[in-house]
């Protein structure tokens, strides 16, 4: 099965590094006209230019998804320069641990207003196009810890959580539309996320993963690319990890 994405437009929040910046160039590597949106401006840039040495068309959005008039602002330009978005990777997303007894309120909101709220925010700007066209593929970056739970993480399992509830109750509002949505659901992905876990705690991560490694982001592009794929078309409310059998 060759994946071609010839002709589609694909927007990518969160494309500055790790995992959305792969599957930005998996994506751009394939065809597709991709749309890189994230708060940081400058490694977008960097990513467009060497996009467009290998070839191939790119825009750069500045996008605070946290923020209603940054994601207006932004569709305000997408919708200037295309016609419309056939395919939505929901992947910026933030950490801000801590046991929940010492939990402070900004952390707990900023993490379920990005990473739930902003799902939530960039999606519905999408949806009426996808609609209109009766074509749509949407893939919204979860984790694993969604369903296994993770000690210090409550505020990020819960956002997580939310955003399978999410892509579950939409993959059944728009299936008939023509337009899937699905969740993936990766593991311990080496980025600038995770980097902060010490040499002993990667090793013990190990041993948890059947696989025996932390997984790649390319590993996360590999996957989210079938299901932005014309192939996937009956794949919907799925939740597909990408944790090398972390869960199972
Ligand atoms: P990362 O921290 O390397 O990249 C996240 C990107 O999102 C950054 O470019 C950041 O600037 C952007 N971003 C953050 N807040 C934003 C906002 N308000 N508006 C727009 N962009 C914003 O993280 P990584 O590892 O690439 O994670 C990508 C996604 O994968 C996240 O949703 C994360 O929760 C999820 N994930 C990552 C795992 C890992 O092990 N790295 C495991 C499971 C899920």
């Amino acid at each position: 099965m060759v994946l071609s994405f010839d002709g589609k437009v694909a927007l990518v929040t969160g494309a500055a590094r790790g995992i959305g910046r792969a599957i930005a160039l998996a994506l751009s590597g394939k065809g597709a006209e991709v749309l890189l949106a994230d708060i940081l401006l400058e490694p977008l840039k960097e990513l467009q230019a060497e996009l467009a040495q290998a070839g191939s068309m790119a825009r750069v959005y500045t996008m605070d998804i946290t923020s209603v008039e940054s994601v207006a602002k932004a569709f305000w330009s997408i919708e200037r320069d295309v016609k419309r978005v056939d395919l939505l990777i929901n992947n910026a997303g933030i950490t801000r641990d801590g046991l929940l007894v010492r939990m402070r309120d900004e952390d707990w909101h900023a993490v379920l207003d990005t990473n739930l709220s902003g799902t939530y925010r960039v999606t519905r700007a999408v949806l009426k196009g996808m609609m209109k066209a009766r074509y749509g593929r949407i893939v919204n970056i979860a984790s694993v810890v969604a369903e296994m739970g993770n000690a210090g993480q409550t505020n990020y399992a819960a956002s997580k959580a939310g955003i399978i509830g999410f892509t579950k109750s939409l993959a059944r509002e728009v299936a008939s539309r023509g337009i899937t949505v699905n969740a993936i659901a990766p593991g311990y992905i080496e980025t600038a996320m995770t980097e902060a876990l010490d040499e002993k705690a990667k090793e013990h991560l190990k041993d948890m993963i059947p696989a025996g490694r932390l997984g790649s982001p390319e590993d996360v592009a590999n996957a989210a690319l079938f299901l932005l794929s014309e192939e996937s078309s009956y794949i919907t409310g799925q939740v597909l990890h990408v944790g090398g059998g972390l869960y199972m």
